[in-house]
């Protein structure tokens, strides 16, 4: 069996928790898009591990992390993360693998990410400030540099320089020495050359020995390239069609996708966000749930649950079930609301709009549902739910459409429901935490 676990909302919906508490099942867990703009949050016995780039599965012994063509690498913050988990006690040893066609993300585009954010002013996307966006401009305007192109120290220097040239150009103050980039790049290349390979042909050979997948979006439905709130978005495919194009695997090696939702709504940067909640609900949200950025530490915007921009992300991804976390963080609320549709512009809409404007002038409908007053934090058991909040997940699945096969009442390991006889449990994934 191999698994996508997707972003279903804006980003930072619980999914280095899910694939983390997932990966025992598992014997490769894969990165397929997105770079250290991530921030996916695993604890384990109260300890705190934040993955940026490494799979959330790198925690486990014995299991084997790829990142994929499709992933932006930045070499010194891949580095620093692998040493703060080696630090921690966390040995990566040979359990890494680079693909060669991965594109770096190089110092001038961390310049030209905060440049282009000061341009756009008003319009600023809000961006994590990694060189996310810039990078991947330079791999469709086809100048960027490949993790294999470390190799060939030649036609290296020569991309460099060029670049780096081009670069000085274009930001007036900037005074970035290509050589400096070269020497700092020889040293990467030691350092990284043993993990990099063809990941395409390595999982090909991994499937044909009947290891299995998971493989791990970053970001979310909503902050994909072409799916998501454009121009509001990050600059790669989150959705299920990136797991193919950023691994190099074909559409039938996917056997199943979890969509990961929080039982409200976030997002961190710009962009419209229907359910906003700016007042003492949504400070209330943020407080409880912990919603400042796992990255860049920023408040992170707070709303009721959206069941269109959920029902959408199920069509998109083509979800199998949900993931449905932080259930705990609406603990001791009186009522909830859930999004169910838009007003715009005098018509009610029940698709999400593919159109910016559009959606900008969109006002949530809502229904009322009643909140509980026991909690459900560190619940394990769907029976032991409350009642209401039992009612509340189920009024979820039926708008989205799919089972929400994983609960999730708590940050740790443990604080996860499997479903019985859920498509989660049918697929034989069990909660694993010895
Ligand atoms: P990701 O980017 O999708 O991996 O999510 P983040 O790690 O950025 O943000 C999710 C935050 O919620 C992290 O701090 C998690 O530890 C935390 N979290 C995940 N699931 C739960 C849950 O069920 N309840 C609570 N209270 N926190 C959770
Ligand atoms: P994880 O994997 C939430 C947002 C940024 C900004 C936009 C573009 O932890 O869920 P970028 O730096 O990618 O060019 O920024 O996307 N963003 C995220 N929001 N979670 C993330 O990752 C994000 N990665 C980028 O805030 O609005
Ligand atoms: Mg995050």
């Amino acid at each position: 069996m191999n698994i996508a676990v997707l972003g279903a909302q804006w980003g930072d919906e619980g999914k280095g928790k899910i694939v983390d508490l997932l990966t025992p099942n598992f014997s490769i867990v894969a990165r397929y898009q997105g770079g250290h703009n991530a921030g996916h949050t695993v604890y384990v016995n109260r300890r705190k591990f934040v993955l940026r780039l490494l799979p959330s599965g790198i925690l486990h012994d014995g299991i084997t992390c790829v990142i994929g063509n499709g992933v932006v690498v930045d070499p010194q913050a891949l580095f620093a993360e692998i040493d703060e988990l080696k630090k921690a006690g966390i040995a990566i040893g040979d359990r890494l693998v680079i693909s060669d066609k991965a594109h770096l993300i190089l110092p001038y585009h961390r310049e030209l990410d905060l440049l282009s954010e000061a341009r756009r002013g008003e319009r600023k996307i809000g961006t994590t400030s990694r060189g996310i966006g810039p990078a991947y401009e330079d791999k469709i305007a086809r100048r960027g540099v490949r993790v294999g192109d470390l190799a060939n120290t030649g036609s290296l220097a020569e991309a460099v320089r060029h670049n780096v040239d081009a670069r000085n150009r274009i930001i007036a103050e900037s005074k970035m020495d290509a050589e400096q980039v070269l020497a700092d790049l020889a040293a990467f290349w030691k350092r990284m050359g043993p993990w990099v390979t063809d990941v395409s042909l390595f999982l090909a050979r991994a499937r044909a020995a009947r290891r299995s997948i998971m493989f791990e979006g970053a970001q979310g439905t909503l902050l994909d390239i072409d799916h998501g709130t454009y121009p509001y978005v990050t600059s790669s495919n989150a959705t299920t069609g990136g797991v193919c194009t950023g691994l190099g695997i074909p559409p039938r090696a996917i056997d199943g996708v979890i969509g990961v939702a929080k039982a409200y709504t976030t997002r961190v940067g710009e962009g419209p966000l229907p359910t906003e909640l700016t007042g003492e609900i949504g400070n209330r949200l943020r407080e409880s749930g912990q919603e400042f950025g796992a990255v860049t530490g920023r408040p992170r915007r707070c709303g009721w649950y959206d069941a269109v921009a959920v029902r959408y992300a199920v069509r998109v991804n083509g979800l199998d079930a949900l993931a449905l976390t932080k259930l705990d963080v609406l603990d001791g609320m009186r009522e909830l609301q859930i999004c169910t549709s838009y007003r715009c512009n005098g018509a009610t809409l029940t698709e999400f709009p593919g159109e910016i404007a559009q959606l900008a002038a969109c006002e949530p409908v809502y229904e009322s549902v009643p909140g509980w007053t026991s909690p459900t934090a560190g619940v394990r058991r769907f029976a032991d739910l409350p009642r209401d909040a039992q009612r509340y997940i189920a009024r979820l699945e039926e708008l989205t459409g799919v089972p929400a096969a994983i609960l999730s009442t708590g940050s740790g390991r443990e604080d996860t429901i499997i479903r019985e006889d859920s498509v989660a449990s049918r697929w034989g994934l069990e909660l694993i935490t010895a």
